[in-house]
């Protein structure tokens, strides 16, 4: 296994402990629900269910089609942007609730980079969609 499909795996269990840490928060102490809401939607969304796609896709979905990932370097790069925007995210996106202003030109930001993500990873696994041209 390539090691950023490994390093989105490890990544998404981690997320999904901490989107269950922050669903039995909200249980607990409703008033909580205000500030993390948002973050504990996107920690599992982007954070568990997108990473284990991302990581099991860059896997397996290349493999049936009988060659290897378009771009291990945009693999490479993917999987530290992803991680960094959903952090950076998820850390604004709490105090923008409260504090608003530069924490909102942050969420801007971290979303924007969160998108170019996504992106990343159409593209890379769309173009490893195309089976390789044999030399016969
Ligand atoms: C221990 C497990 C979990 C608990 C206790 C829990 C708890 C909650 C609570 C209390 C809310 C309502 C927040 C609000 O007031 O808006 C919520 C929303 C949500 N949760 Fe969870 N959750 C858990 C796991 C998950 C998982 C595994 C996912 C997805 C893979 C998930 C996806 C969502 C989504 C998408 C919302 C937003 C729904 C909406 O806005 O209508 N949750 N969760
Ligand atoms: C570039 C990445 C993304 C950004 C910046 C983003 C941002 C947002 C914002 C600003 C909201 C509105 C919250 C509100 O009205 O209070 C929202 C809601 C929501 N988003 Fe995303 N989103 C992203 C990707 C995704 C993805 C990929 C999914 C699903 C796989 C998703 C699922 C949801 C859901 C279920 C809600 C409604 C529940 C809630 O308000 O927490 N988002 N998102």
């Amino acid at each position: 296994m390539d090691k950023y499909a490994k390093a989105f795996v490890k990544a998404s269990l981690i997320y999904f402990g901490i989107g269950a840490i922050t669903g039995v928060c909200m249980v607990l102490w409703p008033d909580t629900r205000f500030t993390v809401a948002r973050v504990h939607t996107h920690i599992n969304l982007l954070g568990f269910m997108a990473m284990m796609v991302y990581g099991v896709g860059y896997h397996i979905l290349p493999r049936f089609m009988g060659r290897p990932v378009y771009s291990h370097r945009l693999g490479n790069i993917q999987v530290w942007l992803a991680n960094i925007t959903l952090i950076g995210l998820s850390i604004s996106w709490i105090f923008e609730a409260t504090r608003g202003g530069f924490w909102h030109t942050l969420v801007i930001l971290f979303g924007i980079g969160q998108g170019v993500s996504i992106f990343l990873f159409i593209i890379n696994l769309w173009k490893s969609m195309h089976p390789v041209k044999s030399s016969e």
